[in-house]
């Protein structure tokens, strides 16, 4: 496989979860509902990816710099709560994308000699041959299991051929983009493919000065903006629509009292958009609900520890205490 470092094996795709006619009953049952909405897992296509890779480098979004923070300057207050020398342990990194903070992590952990196995998960595959070769060139003694596909059919995977203790990882604040419900069964879910002593380290952010907030999501650069509207262009683009991106503005609110901070295109005219054939009329002002951003407290991450059957035994922040990096230990 080119581009695959040589002791990684890309355990294949069993199921797809992104085919066409799943996107378009998404987006049509998205767009006939009384608060039209569009799902944000489909913000990353190829133009998606890069808009985002600007968003994470961009002046106004502070959350990859704080948590690259936590994971380089604070790796060891990240890594001994882990018990890296209780026993050998596969580190599962679910949506790992390039894995630039986790190689802090991978470092530590070779350096101190720990007997573990690294298992980035991820949808793209492309994402996981470039992890894998990065890996290959700077950390070449890491070794490195690619599996590419859902989170919970990997870990399932994962969990049927492997008999090793479990630390997963869930960074960059994904867990922030779930409802409260969803977030919930999220973290139930994981729970339960965890055995006792597993566990799971959670990227969260956390509530803060609620301008600071949102501006990361109503940037200088318009990138989120740009962002958001690339998905009208690829539902135009891969589902044959007929959005006119120049009618719908980028409309960012947070609340800072839930903690949700959510992005809207707001219909500037009375329209129609026709997609594959059906018409969906938008009210001048209607809001198109785009993404939920949900920030947090530190009760609030402890209770959901509680509620999904971990303990939190670690939390380590960077140095502003904007980001968290909760170490939650599976319960009995
Ligand atoms: C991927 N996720 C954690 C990002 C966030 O901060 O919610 C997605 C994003 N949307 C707009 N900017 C960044």
């Amino acid at each position: 496989m080119p581009g695959i470092a040589p002791q990684a094996v890309l355990l294949p795709l069993t199921a797809d979860t992104d085919l066409p006619s799943s996107f378009l009953d998404d987006v049509i049952s998205g767009l006939t509902s009384p608060q039209k909405s569009l799902s944000s897992k489909y913000f990353y296509d190829e133009t998606g990816d890069r808009l985002f890779q600007r968003i994470m480098e961009c002046e106004d979004y502070y959350l990859t710099r704080c948590e690259m923070e936590i994971f380089r300057d604070f790796t060891a207050d990240l890594a001994v709560p882990l018990n890296i020398h209780q026993s050998a342990f596969d580190l599962i990194e679910l949506g790992a994308g390039d894995g630039t903070k986790t190689r802090h992590l991978l470092d530590y952990l070779e350096r101190q000699r720990a007997d573990f196995r690294y298992l980035p998960v991820d949808i793209s595959g492309h994402i996981l041959e470039v992890l894998a070769q990065n890996l290959e060139n700077t950390l070449p003694s890491v070794n490195v299991v690619p599996t590419q596909g859902d989170y919970f059919d990997a870990l399932q995977r994962i969990c049927e051929t492997s008999e090793r203790r479990k630390i997963l990882l869930f960074l960059g604040s994904n867990i922030g983009n779930m409802t409260v419900e969803d977030c919930s069964t999220f973290c139930q879910q994981l729970s339960s493919m965890m055995n006792p002593g597993d566990m799971l380290v959670t990227g969260f952010d956390l509530k803060k000065d609620p301008k600071t907030v949102l501006r990361a999501y109503d940037d200088h650069e318009g990138l989120t903006r740009e962002f958001n509207l690339n998905l009208l262009r690829r539902i135009n683009e891969e589902l044959n629509a007929d959005f006119d991106l120049s009618c719908f503005e980028h409309y960012q609110t947070y609340d800072p009292g839930s903690g949700a901070c959510r992005s809207y295109l707001i219909s500037q005219c009375e329209q129609a958009v026709t997609i594959a054939g059906e018409r969906i009329l938008f009210r001048r002002h209607e809001p198109l609900f785009m993404e939920v951003s949900r920030k947090f407290s530190h009760a609030d991450i402890e209770a959901l520890a509680g509620e999904s059957g971990f303990s939190q035994i670690s939390e380590v922040c960077d140095r502003k205490g904007w980001f968290m990096n909760a170490v939650w230990l599976k319960n009995l």
